[in-house]
């Protein structure tokens, strides 16, 4: 007698990737509306990932060696840098951000990475074939050995990998590609993740360099699963501003180097090309000094950048005045215009206040507090601050300028870049003198204030 197998099936968040039994309206892990859809359960023995589909075999970890040289350029400065030395041997690289950043535009940059004795394969789920080729002719890759493949259906796609063997696999984008052995549609959770699982299988299974573009959710996630996230080595988001041509490659995830580690680029007609001064193009001229403008430096990664934060406070006809953040967190910026009011003596409570950092850069640390809160009051009062000043310093709820990391680096780019001045925590004053720049270490808002 035949035994029949009843095909289960589970819901799942389209937004977080949580399961849930049955189908609600409203997930009850992340709160998102409508987003879960049905999804049907996969055997076990396919779910396999990485290296433990490839062998089994108990060994002594000093018996392991790992290759030599094992980064590969992909001949991009600032892609390597993020990467944290290059590509891998079998790394899966995930590149995220919203249409129209420049993913396809790197991946195929970067497409030819290996030379021509060792093509690799741009697999397009987006474009056509034509529209792959004119990109290419545009940032001068078109003369290389590059194959190219149109496809959606990930069976297939791992076909032609294993007839072409390529050392390195581009995807763009994974949210075009589905299985056929999945009924739901192509960029749900379900067909994401079992796509990914089959390609990821595949490049740690065969030591192949595996490149995927992913798209974001209007709230700057990857959209599909966060599971995504845990099935690659590395996690890179694009950032930056559409009128921008500036953008920012961040590092979120890496098994092989660094996380937060950032890459600069400027968005250019024959494609991207790495910044190399990024502390020049962050700084705003302005002929005389200005009101509500601060310069602070951000670490980002490795390095310190110089940064100009911008504020405006303007008189508000509403009731309740606005406050609008870019670039720095807004619940930071809500409490530091607290600690205004409450250390500074400054209240504005009639006024709508307006932060941005120029150039579409975000700064993540704390390190730009004082920065922040010193551009709004030179706005509010309608003074430029002094001239050619560096300001960093975190500030604690009781008023107190507290010390930030790298605070060496941080005024060594300052002097770099010609600035005579620096209000900074006591801490984080130098022992040794720095040439060209003198540091004023400060422990408290108020004492900040008083010193302006
Ligand atoms: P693209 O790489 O297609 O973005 P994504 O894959 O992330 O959606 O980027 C396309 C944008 O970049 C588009 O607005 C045109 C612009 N662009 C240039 O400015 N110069 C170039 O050389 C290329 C190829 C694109
Ligand atoms: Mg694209």
């Amino acid at each position: 007698m035949a035994i029949v197998v009843k095909s289960k099936s589970v819901y799942v968040c389209n937004e977080c990737g949580a399961g849930n039994p049955k189908w609600v309206g409203q997930c009850p892990s992340c709160g998102g509306w409508n987003s879960l859809i049905e999804e049907t359960v996969v055997p076990a023995s396919s779910r396999l990932v990485g290296y433990a589909a490839a062998k089994s075999e108990v060994v002594t970890l000093s018996e392991v060696c790992p290759e030599a040289n094992q980064y590969i350029s992909t001949t991009i400065s600032e892609f390597d840098l993020v990467l944290g030395g290059g590509l891998v041997s079998g790394g899966v690289v995930l590149i995220g951000g919203n249409p129209g950043i420049g993913k396809s535009t790197l991946l195929l940059q970067a497409s030819i990475c290996l030379g021509d004795d060792e093509p690799s394969l741009y697999v397009t789920g987006e474009e056509s074939l034509e529209q792959v080729s004119l990109r290419a002719h545009r940032l001068g890759v078109a003369n290389s050995n590059v194959r190219v493949l149109a496809e959606t259906s990930v069976e297939r796609i791992l076909a032609q990998i294993e007839k072409e063997k390529p050392r390195m696999v581009i995807i763009d984008s994974i949210q075009t590609i589905f299985s056929e052995s999945l009924s739901s549609a192509p960029g749900s959770v379900a067909q994401v993740r079992e796509s990914t699982t089959r390609l990821v299988q595949f490049a740690k299974r065969n030591g192949c360099i595996l490149l995927i573009a992913g798209h974001v959710t209007k709230e700057g996630n990857l959209a599909g699963p966060r599971v995504l996230e845990h099935m690659v080595d590395t996690v890179l988001y694009f950032e930056g501003d559409a009128s921008s041509r500036y953008r920012v490659l961040r590092s979120v995830k890496n098994r092989f180097g660094a996380v937060n580690e950032v890459g600069l680029f400027a968005m250019t007609e024959q494609g991207l090309k790495p910044v190399t001064n990024p502390s020049a193009i962050f700084l705003s001229q302005h002929e005389n000094p200005v009101a509500g403008s601060a310069i602070t430096v951000t670490c980002e990664g490795s390095r310190p950048i110089l940064v100009e934060v911008q504020a405006l406070v303007a008189d508000s006809p509403l009731s309740q005045p606005r406050r609008v953040a870019l670039g720095v967190d807004g619940n930071r910026l809500a409490m530091l215009l607290a600690l205004l009011h409450r250390h500074g003596g400054t209240s504005l409570h009639g006024d709508d206040v307006f932060v941005n950092v120029v150039g579409g850069m975000r700064i993540s640390e704390t390190a730009s507090d004082l920065a922040v809160v010193l551009a709004v009051l030179s706005s509010y009062k309608n003074r430029p601050l002094p001239e050619k000043t560096v300001i960093f310093g975190e500030l604690g709820l009781g008023g107190e300028l507290r010390p930030v990391a790298n605070g060496q680096e941080r005024l060594k780019e300052a002097a770099r870049h010609g600035l005579t001045r620096a209000f900074i925590p006591k801490a984080n004053a130098p022992r040794k003198v720095i040439k060209g720049i003198e540091v004023v270490g400060l422990s408290s808002l108020e004492q900040v204030l008083g010193y302006i």
